[in-house]
């Protein structure tokens, strides 16, 4: 197969999204051809976080109207497989894309592959052509979501190792509850970068916890004590309180990447998932690995592609479909703890 195009489709959480990706012979994204990226932020926001049946109601109309305004005046064929989300995510939010890619298999029969979410963040570091040129294996990435923290061993395309994770709460899950505690609303990571450029990260002293522990485990879920106990004092100031538990979570995160891939022995590391939208996080990991790890290449996903998008599960689909791999579309089904 020369290249190829193919439509992707993300249902997973509280993004709506539907891409149209050429790849070439290699799997090599050449072209986003259309990208179209539906937000319910403001739907959950009222909620102070994502309702999943609200989620799933919400997807089934935008995933129609996606898909029309990307296919456009294309013919309904006009793509050469589609790869949707399979896993992990909210049940009924992940079979709404599941249930519209089937049936455009059905209508095609074009090949259909489930794409693991997670391996959809790894691959969206991928869509960068910068980034493609410099990518060397083994790397390791740091996966940091809303719902995942994972330090990621990639010995090749589609061959990972899960080498350290968060014990309890995701990175993007502490800077949410973290927000929800100060009144900031959901999603908190935004919210609280935003506010801590302005403030002094050192003005309240909080936890790092495991940051000097051996292991490449991680644990957020203590920050959220501390916070309330600074929060319910009273008077706080947020822009100081914002930077502050901005420099903890980065630290921690950083600390523990470094760790791994000096224990791994990477050629690459990579940033991806919702957090790595967080400039404090891009920049100061950067400087670790320029720093700390001599010759070893940093990539990070373009901000655009950190948060949930179909573009990078389009690009994830590729690598699975150059192996081979494709679902029978009678038979693929969501799988809300589907691992890496
Ligand atoms: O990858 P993603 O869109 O969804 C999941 O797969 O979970 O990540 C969403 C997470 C949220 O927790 C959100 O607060 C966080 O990414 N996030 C950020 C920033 N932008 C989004 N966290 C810190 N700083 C940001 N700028
Ligand atoms: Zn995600």
């Amino acid at each position: 197969m020369r290249k190829f195009r193919i439509l992707g489709l993300e249902t997973s959480c509280d993004e709506t999204s539907v891409a149209l990706l050429d790849v070439g012979a290699r799997g090599e994204p050449i072209r986003l051809v259309k990208h179209a990226v539906s937000s319910q932020i403001e739907i959950h926001a009222k909620y102070g976080g994502v309702v999943p049946e609200v989620a799933a109601r919400t997807h089934v109309a935008e995933v129609v109207a996606l898909l029309t305004s990307v296919l456009g005046s294309r013919p309904l064929g006009a793509f050469d497989a589609i790869a949707v989300t399979r896993g992990p995510g909210l049940a009924t939010a992940l079979r709404v894309g599941i249930q519209a890619a089937q049936t455009l298999a059905w209508l095609t029969g074009k090949p259909i592959v489930g794409v693991n979410h997670l391996e959809g963040h790894l691959a969206s570091a991928w869509l960068l052509p910068e980034n493609r040129r410099r990518w060397t294996f083994p790397a390791l990435a740091l996966l940091v979501s809303g719902g995942h923290t994972e330090l990621v061993l990639m010995r090749d395309f589609c061959r990972y190792e899960v080498v350290g994770s968060t014990r309890d709460d995701a990175a993007g899950e502490a800077f949410d509850k973290s927000a929800k505690l100060m009144g900031l609303g959901y999603p908190g990571g935004p919210a609280i970068s935003r506010l801590a450029l302005k403030g002094r990260d050192d003005a309240y002293k909080l936890p790092r916890p495991m940051l000097h522990d051996p292991s490449l485990d991680m644990s957020f879920s203590g920050l959220k004590t501390a916070i309330r106990q600074v929060v319910e004092k009273g008077s706080f100031q947020k822009n100081d309180l914002s930077a502050s538990i901005e420099a903890a979570i980065v630290d921690v995160l950083i600390a523990k990447t470094i760790r791994a891939a000096k224990k791994t022995r990477v050629k690459t590391v990579l940033l991806v998932g919702g957090v790595s939208a967080n400039a404090r996080l891009r920049s100061d990991l950067e400087r670790a690995v320029r720093t700390q790890l001599k010759g070893v290449t940093f990539l990070k996903t373009p901000v655009k592609f950190s948060t949930d998008n179909a573009a990078m599960i389009a690009a994830a689909g590729a690598w699975r479909l150059l192996r081979g791999e494709s679902h029978d579309w009678k038979k693929i089904d969501a799988d809300p703890e589907l691992a890496l």
